[in-house]
């Protein structure tokens, strides 16, 4: 009698198994260490050849952001050739942020060394020169983090390991930026459409019933803002986390407010429960929200649109979610319209598409 031996049988069955598990296991080890060892760090730590004009480092530069009267933007993907990338959208930030303000200086922080050859073969940053309030600079990350809490953070390389890298690096520079200096910091997704100056300092806007984002924040170069200013900094390194999109961002202004206003919910966050800090509502910053973006990009939407808007301070457009929708430069619709307006040089010199 021929009979089949089952424990030998499970046994094969079990040797695949550990087999397999071990195939997976090594391609997901291989995958990781792939992924761990992107060239971010080199990226950002490039050498120039000498015809280059690399931007100045901002701590160096004759020009300082004075007291209170900045406005900053921080760009923080890599270019992989060194020359600057700036696309219409995020001119028209900077261009309509110039205009409103021109008793404010314009920083635009770029995270890696940057420059170019000829500034007329690059016609946004031509329009930009137009302003005598800009100021666009590199900022070294090797240094920017000296004397402050976030010294031997920065050093330890973390950021760079990120999910996220951009947009965790953007969110650091942020707060790092209010940190040292003081003043207003903008996303670069953004169209300004009135002064700061009227505005009382210390100031940010809830985007939801639940959330303050941190697109448009303000704070004091020194008092209470201040104050403000560094325990969002103490707050990031307390919480950062590398997997988490809106952990760093968004996540540590509202942690921080929940804690001092003594309240949870952004509309109730007001001046008086706020040591001096004001929270303004979604009709100021992003009275349009995410959900709703495509009003900024289809005619049929336009005249609804620009009345939400209308008393706005700061249009904000959802870049992470608009950024594939395409504006055909003279179509009515809500982005394209409030760009010719409010940034008439950038949207001049977009080509066909904003
Ligand atoms: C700079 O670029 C402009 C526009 O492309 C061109 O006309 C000009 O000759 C260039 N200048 C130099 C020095 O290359
Ligand atoms: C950034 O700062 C470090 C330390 O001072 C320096 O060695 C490095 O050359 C600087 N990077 C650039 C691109 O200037
Ligand atoms: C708001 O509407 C008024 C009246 O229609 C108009 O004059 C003004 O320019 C609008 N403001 C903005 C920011 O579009």
């Amino acid at each position: 009698m021929v009979s089949i031996n089952p424990f030998h049988a499970s046994g094969k069955i079990r040797r695949r198994v550990y087999i397999s598990l071990g195939l997976l296991i090594a391609m997901l080890y291989i995958m990781y260490s792939i992924e761990s060892q992107r060239p971010h760090e080199n990226c950002f730590a490039r050498e120039f050849p000498d015809p280059f004009r690399v931007l100045e480092d901002v701590q160096k530069s004759h020009k300082q952001p004075k007291h209170g009267r900045n406005i900053f933007f921080h760009e923080t993907s890599c270019s992989a050739d060194g020359v600057i990338k700036l696309n219409a959208r995020q001119a028209c930030a900077i261009e309509s942020a110039a205009r409103m303000n021109p008793d404010w200086n314009a920083f635009v922080l770029f995270a890696s060394p940057v420059g170019f050859r000829n500034r007329s073969a690059l016609p946004l940053l031509d329009a930009l020169h137009a302003y005598p309030n800009i100021n666009l600079r590199y900022v070294n990350l090797s240094t920017y983090a000296q004397h402050t809490p976030l010294e031997d953070w920065m050093r330890s390389g973390e950021i760079f390991r990120s999910k996220y890298m951009n947009s965790h690096l953007s969110d650091i520079m942020r707060y790092l930026t209010l940190f040292k200096y003081g003043g207003t910091y903008l996303d670069l997704d953004v169209v300004v459409l009135k002064s700061f100056n009227d505005m009382e300092p210390n100031y940010a806007g809830a985007e939801s019933a639940r959330w303050v984002a941190a697109g448009v924040m303000n704070f004091e170069p020194d008092g209470r803002g201040h104050e403000l200013a560094e325990m969002c900094v103490r707050d990031l390194l307390m919480n950062f986390n590398g997997q988490d999109w809106g952990n760093n961002g968004p996540g540590v202004i509202t942690r921080v407010l929940k804690r001092i206003c003594e309240t949870q919910a952004p509309l109730m966050m007001t001046r008086e429960r706020c040591r001096h800090f004001t929270v303004y509502p979604p009709e100021a910053f992003y009275a349009i929200n995410f959900d709703d973006y495509l009003q900024f990009f289809e005619e049929r939407w336009l005249e609804q649109a620009l009345a939400t808007v209308n008393r706005s301070i700061v249009v904000h457009v959802w870049n992470k979610f608009s950024k594939d929708h395409k504006v055909r430069v003279g179509s009515r619709v809500a982005y394209g319209v409030l760009a010719e307006q409010y940034c008439p040089r950038v949207y001049k010199a977009s080509g066909e598409f904003f």
